[in-house]
């Protein structure tokens, strides 16, 4: 499979077209259709016509945001609390670009986290304050349905080109009810939005594969997150290590997404001055506190009469920052800084907001009270707001939930995980290549195994090495594919666009075929010229089967490591150290029967030891041994079964299947279970009490 033609054509094919006579290209939602485009009853409904296309307005207000987290220190024992956020308040009106600008630290982030209702729980942490929804308070699971959050990090697969990248996300995000085409021309018509026209067969790249520009990639970032038409945008940081022509292009896209009718929340650390111009509205913080909010154009005004003038040949950005941050230079720099700053917020507390909240609800500027009376002719912020509220009895579940079928999720992403990983053509051909040289050398090595008595102990080594080669190149596989995909995962599946388990047997079936190719090749070469199984062909079928249980149990292992490890850093140590403790107790360095009693029940947690004994006792268990190399006076081991018997292995291959079996399945139910227990929670903010 080359690209996504497979999927496109067996899209095609399977789903009729839409027969009604509505086409993607249709004018969009107009007033009142928020709750049917909700439901989706119908495909004409839930078919945006395209990216520009705003289907709901939103108007977020936010008033008196705090956010705290309290610490103990562990010599004083005394709680401290740490305040983030300290009553932030403002508002985003539909067709806007705000910009949350401030120094490192300032709290940009949580706050961006807060409006977007994605704080992540944080233990002693505390959230107070009001975000309303064109005035209301909305259901969270309306709330992410209507809004889309741009992490910072750009977190898309590598392999997959621009158009790819979207339209499986179209696949996931999008309407049943939308046929293939539909979506395609949608995606189409996002691409053409965001500029990447030219790129967009052009993969996404990384680090270490070329692929589109930075400025591109954060693009394409968007567009993933435009799949689902918000109406309004959270985004963290977009420029952030762009060029400031790359930052420029992405701004404008961001500018032109506002001016489309959504809301867009961006938080940005120091914008060109071309970029501080798109601004609508700036929210300036120092410290976790508010030092401006309102219209970016009476930024500069503000400040002046602050004592603060921004000279014309400077960018205000850079102005202000340089007001706003403290310095830590010097104790007398930082004790000036901190004074400024201090002074600066009490008097926005004091005045500024004042005016800005008056002006907010009567006067405005000229071009807010233009947008408003435009907004009355489509949409009033009070019938948003009610019919948000009756969305959120009338709604069915299902609406807020997964956009396809259990089955179209497993489908999509198996496929995925097989583009993505057959596009890695260095590491299969590393795989294969490395697996014939190895299995050739290892099989010079022990190619004048006999059936002496010497034979014996090379036959065991081999199995051995065998047990912990099978175990090591699965469990590698899936750690890094895994823990690589993870941060992917967790933003499509916070999108709601797969189920865990669609996603986890999904992924386990595509890594299958290429984790096997290696191990099996090279237990394939090495058995024929070792001469194991005595050449029997059903002794190698069964020695097969048990390296692909030991490669199954090892992927499992493999998954609950990579489930657990927060970065590819930590998977990759806490691997070896389960390796090796599997590998001490899996009977080739310690008979089973010498552990300590008490700590003879870890041998069972060590799938190593199920592995060695099956292959062992495929390999030895109708094996005759000669004597002629017999030391004289020492006895001589006549068969196999001896050898078992020493070793302490009783069961027979079959009973090893089923345990091998037995194993796998509870691994995979651990990190099943884990994979559902670390998806993304995120804190609600609490009313503040009122003494
Ligand atoms: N979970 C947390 N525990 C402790 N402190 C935190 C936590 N989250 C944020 N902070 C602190 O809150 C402050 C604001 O952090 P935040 O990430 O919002 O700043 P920022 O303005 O986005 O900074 P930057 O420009 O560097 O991204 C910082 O001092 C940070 O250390
Ligand atoms: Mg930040």
């Amino acid at each position: 499979m080359s690209d996504l033609k497979d999927i496109e054509l067996g899209e095609s094919l399977k789903t009729p077209s839409n027969t009604n006579g509505v086409t993607g290209s249709e004018p969009h939602l107009v007033k009142g259709d928020i709750t049917e485009s909700l439901k989706q009853v119908t495909p004409s409904a839930s078919a945006p016509a395209s990216a520009s296309a705003n289907k709901y307005p939103i108007n977020l207000s936010f008033k008196d945001v705090c956010y705290s987290i309290s610490s103990k220190d562990k010599k004083t024992k005394t709680v401290t609390d740490k305040q983030i956020l300290t009553n932030i308040s403002g508002q985003a009106v539909s067709g806007s670009v705000v910009a949350i600008m401030g120094p490192t630290g300032s709290g940009k982030t949580s706050l961006l986290n807060i409006l977007a209702k994605r704080c992540p729980i944080t233990p002693n942490a505390k959230l107070t304050g009001s975000l309303l929804v064109n005035e209301k308070e909305v259901d969270d699971k309306m709330f992410y349905r209507l809004t889309s959050y741009v992490m910072q990090d750009d977190a898309m697969f590598a392999e997959l080109s621009v158009f790819e990248t979207l339209m499986i996300a179209a696949q996931f995000q999008l309407s049943k009810h939308m046929s293939f085409d539909e979506k395609k021309k949608y995606v189409m018509s996002i691409i053409q939005e965001l500029g990447l026209i030219k790129c967009k067969d052009t993969i996404i790249g990384d680090a270490r594969t070329r692929g589109v520009s930075g400025g591109e990639r954060k693009r394409a970032n968007i567009g993933v997150e435009l799949i689902k038409n918000p109406s309004c945008l959270f985004l963290d940081e977009p420029t952030s290590g762009l060029d400031s022509f790359q930052a420029q292009s992405v701004m404008s896209c961001l500018r032109q997404l506002g001016t489309s009718g959504r809301t867009v929340v961006a938080s940005i650390h120091q914008p060109r001055s071309s970029i501080f111009a798109m601004f609508d509205k700036l929210l300036l913080l120092s410290e976790g506190k508010c030092v401006f909010y309102g219209d970016a154009s009476a930024s500069i005004k503000y400040f002046t009469e602050q004592g603060h003038e921004c000279p014309t040949t400077f960018n205000p950005a850079d102005y202000f920052l340089d007001v706003v941050s403290p310095d830590f230079r010097t104790k007398e720099l930082e004790v000036e800084s901190m004074d400024r700053i201090k002074k600066l917020c009490k008097t926005w507390e004091g005045n500024g907001e004042a005016e800005v909240l008056e002006e907010a609800e009567g006067g405005g500027t000229e071009e807010q009270t233009e947008s408003e009376t435009k907004k009355e002719t489509t949409y009033t912020p009070q019938e948003g707001a009610s019919l948000m509220t009756t969305n959120t009895d009338v709604v069915a579940d299902d609406n807020f939930g997964y956009q396809s079928s259990w089955l179209k999720q497993f489908s999509l992403c198996f496929k995925r995980t097989l583009l993505v990983t057959s596009r890695n053509k260095m590491a299969i051909g590393g795989k294969v290549f490395g697996s014939i040289f190895f299995g050739l050398v290892l099989g010079a090595i022990y190619s004048e195994t006999s059936y002496d008595q010497k034979s014996i102990q090379d036959r065991v080594g081999v199995l051995f090495f065998f047990t912990i080669n099978q175990t090591f190149s699965n469990m590698f596989g899936v750690l890094n594919s895994f823990t690589a995909d993870k941060v992917v995962v967790e933003r499509e599946r916070a999108a709601k666009s797969y189920s865990a388990s669609a996603f986890y047997l999904a992924k386990f079936c595509g890594e299958v075929p290429f984790n096997f190719i290696g191990p099996i090749l090279f237990g394939t070469i090495v058995f024929w010229i070792v001469g194991l199984g005595q050449g029997d062909v059903l002794n190698f079928i069964v020695f097969v089967i048990l390296l692909a249980l030991i490669g199954f149990a090892a992927i499992a292992l493999g998954l609950i490591i990579a489930v657990v490890s927060p970065t590819i850093e930590a998977a990759t140590a806490f691997g070896p150290i389960a390796v090796v403790v599997m590998i001490l107790f899996g009977g080739f360095y310690i008979n089973i029967e010498s552990l300590p009693s008490w700590l003879t029940w870890v041998q069972y947690l060590s799938l190593m030891r199920f592995a060695f004994e099956g292959l062992a006792v495929n390999e030895l268990a109708d094996v005759q041994f000669t004597c002629e190399d017999i030391i004289e006076g020492n006895p001589c081991t006549t068969d196999g079964q001896q050898v078992l018997d020493r070793l302490k292995f009783k069961n027979s291959v079959a009973a090893v299947c089923f345990w091998l079996v037995v194993y796998t399945c509870i691994e995979h139910f651990i990190a099943y279970a884990l994979l559902v227990r670390n998806s993304r929670k995120y804190m609600n903010i609490e009313k503040k009490k009122v003494d």
